[in-house]
């Protein structure tokens, strides 16, 4: 019984099963009705695609036609697409199937279609897979690879190919049209002949959706690859091995997008082990890729045990190289200048480099923020790094426009997502983290597209039937109070992990869920160790970043920079990562300090335990399974509120010696 138990839980999870086990994301299947697809003459396996989603999901009128037109309209940019009635027109096969899926988004979520034209934001937007060769990957919390197994066999089977497809048809139904199919962490063998026949048949399985393949590079390649007796970027011998190699790539995958690489970063291998710069190392891939319009995403997350204040080390790194990078590399810089966390200002980077193009990387995969454990939404996370305003060209200089093109010229333009997709059933170990991998797609096509707006299409899609969208208590009862749980997930984790500006003060014996600001072995690398954030002291708490500290508050451009340095300006939400302030502070709601703190935490706490019950009345409008497992989750979540705040008001209170507010309910 067991064993056929196992083998069927085996078929479920690896095999192309989850077209019929109810897992498929936002793209259910929908009663359709006929619809006549005329397109353009030729045949290509994009426009079949785009033809066969709109036979399969059409709900608009029955015996419609609908024509698929390939066009030269110079308000259409990139893949963009008009829509109208008539159907799509587009400059590109892509731009098509683009069009396809959005009438059917618009018909699915009970929206109108009026004539329109819909451009993406960014040239390039691309998943990051921290994917290793031996399928295990790294942050990730919904299993195993879907692209790589352990038993390093090369053989691809119907089941990957069925499984890789779906992963792009996702992909492509919010217009992502790149992956980077392996970790940061690169090993050398990706760019090994049997490797590279495996990205192959990936490359194979993700064209028709029109995704592209790009891999992440280890810079030490030519020598632990090629055997060079180095990999020093200005060595004739190593620029010749990467001309050979990028050729050898392009001959097996013509439309084969370029290289991510994470170099001269935490113990990775980079130009500066040979006393070259990021310019030197990024151009050098560059120049080789360039003949193929191949692009380099050259990363900014760079820091070293060396530097005094980790915050401030990329834009230091990366500023005085401005102007010095070829125009296929672009600068991959995450929204934070630390690393991911629940809340942090944007990376001063944003808006500095003038003469580079620059692209955000945000983290689907939610490292610091619940893992698929917590139901934490991340749109109004990317929405507030994207609003924000950097002032460096003016106000208005949003990170958004100044990595879109809209504030400096730059030939191309991208947005990175760390995936959360792994070979779990539901695809990424929450259900609700299927949410995160739609809002980033929709955001890196819209980057000013609005959170509520994405939740709402994404609940309506994920769980609505046409019959439910037409009646009003699924309004009510449903999709209102899920929105708006969606819509506060975020902030309630902010509230109850890292609040009014901590940050790094997760346990690392976890993996980086639950708390942990005690955390520091003896010889451990301060920079790593949470009270090297926190600054916890008798004299009050918070890391000092202004002109008297580390003066990382110089990065950001005026009036930013004052408005930070003084914490009778700064923003509440900032507060501690600029300021190191007494427990007894007054804080802008006449509370002390250490109050606020407590409260925020206590919020953070009500807040699970308010979205525990609207699950619970959401009950009649889920199937049973996803709502026993999210109704458990949420349990599991509302504990880990609790052990955060609780553990973090008692460890700090060893340092304010204060009470607990009674407002605040005690510690366990
Ligand atoms: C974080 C994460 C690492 C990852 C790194 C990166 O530090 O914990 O696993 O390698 O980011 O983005 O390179």
């Amino acid at each position: 019984m067991k064993k056929i138990l196992f083998s069927i839980c085996l078929l479920g999870t690896v095999s192309g099963l989850r077209a019929e086990d109810g897992h498929q994301l936002w793209l259910r299947p929908h009663a359709s009705v006929p619809v006549k697809v005329v397109g353009p003459a030729k045949s290509s396996a994009l426009l079949a695609t785009a033809r066969q989603e709109l036979q399969q999901g059409w709900q608009g009128t029955a015996g419609a036609t609908v024509t698929l037109k390939l066009t030269k309209d110079k308000a259409i940019k990139y893949d963009g697409f008009r829509l109208n009635a008539q159907g799509v027109q587009a400059n590109t096969e892509r731009g098509l199937l683009y069009g396809a899926f959005g009438l059917l988004r618009r018909q699915q979520t009970g929206q109108a279609v009026a004539e329109e034209i819909s451009n993406p934001s960014y040239e390039y937007r691309l998943l990051n897979h921290w994917d290793n060769p031996d399928g295990s990957v790294e942050r990730g919390y919904a299993g195993q690879s879907i692209f790589w197994r352990k038993d390093s066999s090369f053989v691809v089977t119907g089941h990957d190919r069925a499984l890789w497809q779906q992963y792009a048809r996702a992909n492509a139904s919010v217009g992502l049209n790149g992956a980077v199919i392996n970790n940061v962490n690169s090993s050398p063998l990706m760019l090994s002949a049997a490797y590279l026949a495996r990205t192959k048949a990936i490359a194979g399985a993700l064209r028709p959706y029109g995704v592209r393949v790009y891999l992440a590079v280890k810079f030490s390649s030519p020598a632990l690859l090629g055997g060079l007796k180095t990999s020093d970027p200005l060595d004739p011998a190593v620029i010749k091995w990467w001309h050979a190699k990028v050729k050898e790539v392009y001959q097996q995958i013509p439309d084969f997008g370029g290289f991510v690489v994470k170099a001269s970063s935490e113990g990775q291998p980079g130009p500066q082990d040979y006393g070259r710069t990021h310019a030197d190392g990024a151009n050098l891939l560059a120049d080789a890729l360039r003949p193929y319009g191949g692009l380099v995403m050259w990363r900014a997350f760079v820091y070293s045990p060396s530097d005094k204040d980790r915050a401030k080390q990329a834009y230091n790194e990366f500023v005085p190289l401005d102007g010095k990078f070829l125009d296929n590399v672009i600068i991959q810089v995450k929204n934070g200048p630390i690393d991911f966390q629940p809340r942090e200002p944007f990376s001063p980077l944003f808006g500095a480099l003038k003469k580079t193009a620059v692209m955000p990387e945000f983290q689907i995969t939610q490292e610091y923020l619940g893992q698929a454990i917590d139901l934490v939404f991340l749109a109004p996370m990317w929405q507030e790094c994207l609003r924000s305003d950097t002032h460096q060209a003016g106000p208005g200089s949003t990170v958004a426009r100044c990595t879109d093109g809209s504030v400096y010229a730059q030939k191309h333009s991208a947005m990175a997502g760390v995936s959360n997709v792994g070979l779990d059933t539901n695809w990424t170990g929450h259900d609700f983290a299927q949410a995160n991998w739609y809002a980033f797609g929709r955001l890196a096509w819209n980057n000013q597209l609005d959170s509520r707006q994405i939740a709402d299409e994404w609940l309506k899609l994920t769980f609505g039937t046409a019959a439910q969208l037409a009646a009003a208590d699924w309004d009510a009862h449903f999709l209102a109070p899920m929105t708006q749980l969606l819509l506060a997930s975020r902030e309630a984790a902010v509230n109850y992990s890292m609040p009014l500006g901590l940050h790094h003060i997760m346990s690392a014996t976890h993996g980086h869920y639950g708390p942990g600001p005690w955390w520091g072995p003896p010889g451990m690398r301060a920079d790593w160790t949470p009270p090297y954030y926190h600054q916890a002291a008798a004299n009050g708490v918070g890391f000092d970043r202004t002109t008297a500290g580390s003066n990382a508050v110089s990065q950001y451009h005026e009036p930013l920079a004052a408005e930070f340095n003084n914490p009778a300006t700064c923003p509440d939400e900032y507060l501690l990562w600029f300021h190191h302030l007494p427990w007894d502070f007054k804080m802008k709601s006449g509370r002390t300090l250490w109050d606020e703190l407590a409260l925020h935490y206590d919020h953070g706490v009500r807040q699970v335990r308010q979205f525990q019950q609207t699950w619970d009345a959401a009950r009649p409008y889920v199937d049973a399974e996803r709502f026993a497992v999210v109704q458990n989750k949420l349990r599991t979540q509302s504990g880990n509120a609790v052990l955060w705040k609780d553990a973090c008001l008692l460890y700090f209170q060893q340092f304010s010696h204060l009470p607990i507010p009674a407002e605040v309910e005690p510690p366990m």
